[in-house]
């Protein structure tokens, strides 16, 4: 677990993802159930991830929750990787392109 999305350190195994899991129980039922209500269609950018992040990461949340973020790609690895331990369905090997491809279209504002 933990891809280092070609950045300098794996940010996958600090033990505070540990803690994460278990009050993931907690956030779970807080977070998904109005979110489930509102899901909406998917509002991805386009490029080549496009489908494969549009299916990965509307599983819980809707598009938006991803859409309105602007994160550095060391954010995003940092968030794909707990999106993951959350129970996303990523392979590892797509993790690089995944990250790549958000802080792209959704990166920091300049
Ligand atoms: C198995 C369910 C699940 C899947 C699949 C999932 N998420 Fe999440 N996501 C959550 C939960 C639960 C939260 C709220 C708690 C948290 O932030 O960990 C969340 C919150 C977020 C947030 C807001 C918090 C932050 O750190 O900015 C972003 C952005 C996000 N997810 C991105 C993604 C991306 C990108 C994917 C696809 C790789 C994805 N999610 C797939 C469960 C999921």
């Amino acid at each position: 677990m933990g891809q280092s999305c070609g950045l300098h350190h794996s940010v996958g195994d600090q033990p505070k993802n540990r803690i994460r899991r278990m009050k993931l129980s907690l956030i779970l039922a807080s977070v998904l159930l109005p979110l489930a209500a509102s899901a909406r269609a998917d509002e991805f950018a386009p490029g080549p991830e496009h489908d494969q992040v549009a299916k990965a990461c509307t599983a819980c949340h809707v598009a938006a929750q991803v859409t309105a973020q602007h994160k550095s790609a060391e954010e995003w690895c940092e968030t794909v990787n707990r999106m993951i331990s959350n129970g996303a369905k990523v392979r590892d090997e797509d993790v690089k392109e995944i990250v790549a491809y958000l802080a792209k279209n959704y990166g920091p504002f300049e």
